[in-house]
């Protein structure tokens, strides 16, 4: 697949947006296309300094990349990038809680040291960037959680499929409460997408994955970026407390696509399995 083009939000030249987790394969791409837009981007992660590929995000577009540590788990964290944003006095405009990690145990393997460590990262660290940054939004801002197909069906992955089953509930609480000041908030459900996290996951997985996708094929990460900076932007500003699936129609196939495609190939091979009216 060709990388799509990027997209022109003029609204968010000058705009400052926290990224969380952007050294990593969707974080970056997102990074990547608010510095496109000429967008103040705080990309932040748990490494002291930006991956190479993040630090040569910025060469030639629009927008001023800063980047900080920061482990999304830890409050004192939040509050110290919220004091660092206090002194820049710009503002924030946009947080995207992009930061989660997979952790594949079933429930029959999981530890529960390894249990709250991902609702510590995917689901603690999401609401206390709220917490901690909210305050600092004025009407017009605009909070993106990263949910995942995950987060709309019952993945093998207990602790990461709960977790994100719960900043689904975070998602709705948050637009609810901060909608009347102006502020909202949305949440993006990534389906396959090809980054790092996915690098790891056990290969049987991709074309089971494959079969289940009504588009037949893997996503990018520039295809949830397109779709995080169209929720930051005024382009979506009555879209409030939305769920977006970016999923190639995984999730609302829910796995009728296997079904179709067998009904489809015995029609084919003239042994039709239900009468030609059903
Ligand atoms: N890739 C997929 O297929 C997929 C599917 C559904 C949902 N998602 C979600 O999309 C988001 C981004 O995933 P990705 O595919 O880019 O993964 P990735 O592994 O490429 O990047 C994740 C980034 O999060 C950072 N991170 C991990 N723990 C952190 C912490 N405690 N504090 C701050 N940063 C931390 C990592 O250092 C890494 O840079 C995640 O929330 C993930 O759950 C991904």
């Amino acid at each position: 697949m060709t990388k799509p083009q990027p997209m022109h939000l003029p609204d968010l030249a000058g705009k400052t947006i926290i990224i969380t987790g952007a050294n990593g394969g969707q974080g970056r791409a997102e990074v990547e296309l608010l510095l496109a837009n000429g967008a103040t981007v705080i990309a932040t992660d748990l490494a002291p300094e930006p991956g190479k590929e993040l630090a040569a995000t910025a060469d030639g577009l629009a927008g001023v990349l800063h980047y900080r540590c920061l482990d999304v788990a830890s409050a004192a964290g939040w509050n110290e990038l919220a004091h660092w944003l206090t002194a820049q006095d710009n503002g924030v405009h946009g947080l995207v809680n992009n930061a989660g990690i997979p952790h594949r145990a079933r429930i029959s393997d999981i530890e529960e040291s390894d249990w709250n460590r991902v609702m510590a990262i995917n689901l603690t660290g999401p609401m206390l960037g709220i917490q901690a940054l909210s305050p600092l939004m004025k009407a017009g801002a605009s909070i993106v959680n990263i949910g995942s197909s995950a987060a709309l069906n019952a993945h093998h992955t207990v602790a990461y499929t709960a977790s994100k089953w719960g900043l689904r509930g975070l998602t709705h609480c948050v637009a609810t409460q901060l909608g009347p000041l102006g502020i909202r908030t949305n949440i993006v459900h990534p389906g396959y997408i090809e980054t790092p996290m996915m690098a790891a996951a056990p290969q049987v997985m991709t074309g089971a994955q494959l079969a289940l996708t009504p588009l037949e094929r893997t996503g990018q990460p520039e295809e949830i970026a397109a779709v995080v900076a169209f929720l930051l932007s005024e382009a979506a500003a009555y879209v409030c407390g939305a769920e977006i699936p970016v999923d190639g129609g995984f999730t609302s196939s829910a796995g009728v696509k296997y079904m179709s495609d067998i009904i489809a190939a015995a029609a084919a091979n003239n042994h039709p399995t239900e009468p030609a009216s059903v």
